[in-house]
């Protein structure tokens, strides 16, 4: 990426289960999200951790465990409009903030996030 390995340059596996737990915090109370996500985010939480160390740059946890990513194909059975992938955003922005992950590598996974989320749309307004 533009600026190497960002997993490494964060903090590795610490950093990433910070970001994971402050998000699905936020997941897990916000009313556009909860219908969709299951009431117990903990395999949720872990299949999340495995796949953002991967989409970061380190070890390649998520496709050892779980196979091809197919994110879009995975996210098919849900509804996922506008304002969920909004929703989505707003709960990584506020968990970037409090999992302290400093920039330039908070808006650079923003970013990266925000071009997938678009791409998980599946469902116009
Ligand atoms: C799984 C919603 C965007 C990564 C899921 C699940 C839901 C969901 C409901 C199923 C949870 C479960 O069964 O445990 C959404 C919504 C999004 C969104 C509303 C808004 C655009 C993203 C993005 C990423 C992502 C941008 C990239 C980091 C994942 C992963 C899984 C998942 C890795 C687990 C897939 C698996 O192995 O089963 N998402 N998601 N999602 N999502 Fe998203």
């Amino acid at each position: 990426t533009q600026y190497g390995n960002i997993f490494n340059a964060i903090g590795g596996s610490d950093a990433i289960e910070r970001l994971v737990t402050a998000f699905y915090k936020r997941v897990g109370n916000h009313p556009a999200l909860i219908p969709i996500f299951p009431d117990d985010l903990t395999e949720t939480s872990w299949k999340q951790r495995l796949f953002l160390t991967q989409f970061l740059g380190g070890p390649k946890l998520y496709s050892e465990e779980r196979g091809h990513p197919m994110l879009r194909r995975r996210h098919l059975p849900f509804i996922i409009n506008p304002e969920r992938k909004e929703a989505w955003l707003a709960c990584m922005e506020e968990a970037l903030l409090e999992a302290h992950i400093e920039e330039p590598y908070r808006t650079a996974i923003f970013d990266k996030l925000t071009m997938t989320a678009n791409h998980m749309m599946n469902t116009p307004e």
